[in-house]
């Protein structure tokens, strides 16, 4: 554990390399050289030597909401936990920062699920996130999942409660996800103020 670390400019042409040939075969979104670069701060990695193995990126898109992007573990290192590490280092920053909402666009919906992502409609997500959506290829025929987590960090000005699922009595944070879980726990979801 404890592998994903914040990306550094070195590691840009590797994340592009590793992005992209998950990319290429449409499993998903391309990234620019300079998409990549732009936005090296959102980016962990988790290495072997000098080589990175996999990535991710936490992007901030509102006050209440960030997404998490281009997660990507070469075929090599799958099945070996280092996925679930670096959502764990996204949803962990995200919380730090004091974001309550992270969201994906994905194919691997159960993947998400583990962590307690909730699949919710795309037309419900804010518009800030469309910004981007323009720039793919697939718009507006976008055939990936939506998938919202609700993070705990206190009062959080100007988030909406759409109280669509009623809370358990836990207290537990909703991404308590530990290896071996099969079932995410399912909280009341928070949908984010619209920009
Ligand atoms: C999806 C992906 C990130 C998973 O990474 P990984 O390192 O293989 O996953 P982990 O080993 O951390 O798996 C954590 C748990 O999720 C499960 N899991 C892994 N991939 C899964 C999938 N596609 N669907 C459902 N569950 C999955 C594992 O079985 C494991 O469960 P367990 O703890 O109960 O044993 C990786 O397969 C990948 O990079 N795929 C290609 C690119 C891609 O599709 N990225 C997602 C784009 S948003």
């Amino acid at each position: 554990m404890g592998r994903a670390e914040k990306a550094k400019i070195t590691d840009v042409l590797q994340i592009h390399q590793l992005v992209n040939s998950f990319a290429n075969k449409g499993e998903m979104l391309a990234r620019s050289l300079s998409e990549i670069y732009e936005n090296i701060r959102d980016y962990f990695v988790v290495r072997q030597g000098k080589m990175v193995i996999a990535c991710a990126a936490l992007h901030i898109s509102w006050s209440d909401l960030a997404e998490i992007k281009s997660l990507a573990v070469t075929e090599d290192s799958q099945a070996q936990g280092v996925g679930a590490e670096l959502v764990e280092a996204c949803l962990k920053e995200a919380r730090e920062i004091g974001i309550p909402a992270v969201f994906c666009l994905t194919y691997q919906s159960a993947f998400f699920e583990k962590f307690g992502f909730i699949p919710r409609d795309k037309m419900e997500l804010s518009r800030k996130v469309w910004t981007e959506c323009y720039r793919c290829p697939k718009f507006p025929n976008c055939d990936e999942v939506a998938l919202i987590c609700r993070l705990e960090v206190g009062d959080h000005p100007g988030l909406v409660d759409w109280g669509r699922r009623p809370s358990p009595p836990s207290t537990q944070r909703s991404s308590s996800y530990r290896r071996g879980d099969r079932v995410a726990p399912r909280q009341r979801i928070f949908l984010c103020s619209r920009p």
